[in-house]
């Protein structure tokens, strides 16, 4: 049985473990192992992680199936956003799924779940910031209904790299 609910403060390892895996599985074989370990040991630090996840305006989910963790998500809201947006705007800034749970719909599922949550916050539209050349993430998030409407720089170790910024406005849901 899978399940998504909010991680709590006291889940962090769990959140790292996640995001070490799935930062590795997605990125390793287009970065050096350098820039890699930068970002991990910088990025992902327990103390990076263990303040985001203290912040009321970031908020990580976390996936099980059969108590198994299997993937996370985090959406910000206010200034917690990556980037200025209007008022009304919500991001999925990070959502990972291990490589074993992949294409089981959990993806699906953690996007509704993200969609409920920004609705419930008085939020109208979702966006994200997608690296220019993740085909598998472009046509997932496509087929959530998000389409391309600009772009941003994503520093990784040393290596400054292209997001695509893509949106979806909820007032469809
Ligand atoms: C992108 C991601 C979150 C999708 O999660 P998922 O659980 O595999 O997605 P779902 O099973 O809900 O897929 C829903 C639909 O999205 C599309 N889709 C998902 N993965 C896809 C892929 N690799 N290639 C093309 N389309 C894909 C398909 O239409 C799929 O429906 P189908 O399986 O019935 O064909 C997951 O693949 C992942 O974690 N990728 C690595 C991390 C990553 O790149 N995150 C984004 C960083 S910005």
């Amino acid at each position: 049985m899978s399940e998504i609910s909010i991680a709590e403060n006291t889940q962090l390892q769990t959140i790292r473990d996640l995001s070490i895996a799935t930062f590795r599985q997605t990125f390793a074989g287009t970065n050096t192992e350098e820039d890699m370990r930068d970002y991990i040991a910088h990025g992902l630090s327990p103390e990076v992680l263990g303040k985001e996840l203290a912040d009321p305006l970031q908020t990580f989910f976390v996936a099980t199936v059969d108590g198994v963790p299997a993937g996370y998500m985090k959406v910000n809201l206010g200034t917690a956003q990556t980037e200025r947006m209007p008022d009304d705007h919500a991001e999925v800034q990070r959502l990972y799924v291990l490589a074993d749970f992949k294409r089981h719909g959990l993806g699906t599922r953690f996007m509704r779940t993200a969609e409920q949550f920004a609705s419930a916050h008085g939020k109208q539209t979702l966006w994200l910031g997608v690296w220019e050349h993740n085909e598998p993430a472009k046509a997932f998030y496509r087929r959530m209904g998000f389409v391309e409407t600009g772009a941003h720089t994503f520093v990784l170790g040393s290596d400054a790299q292209t997001d695509l910024i893509m949106k979806h406005a909820l007032t469809a849901c």
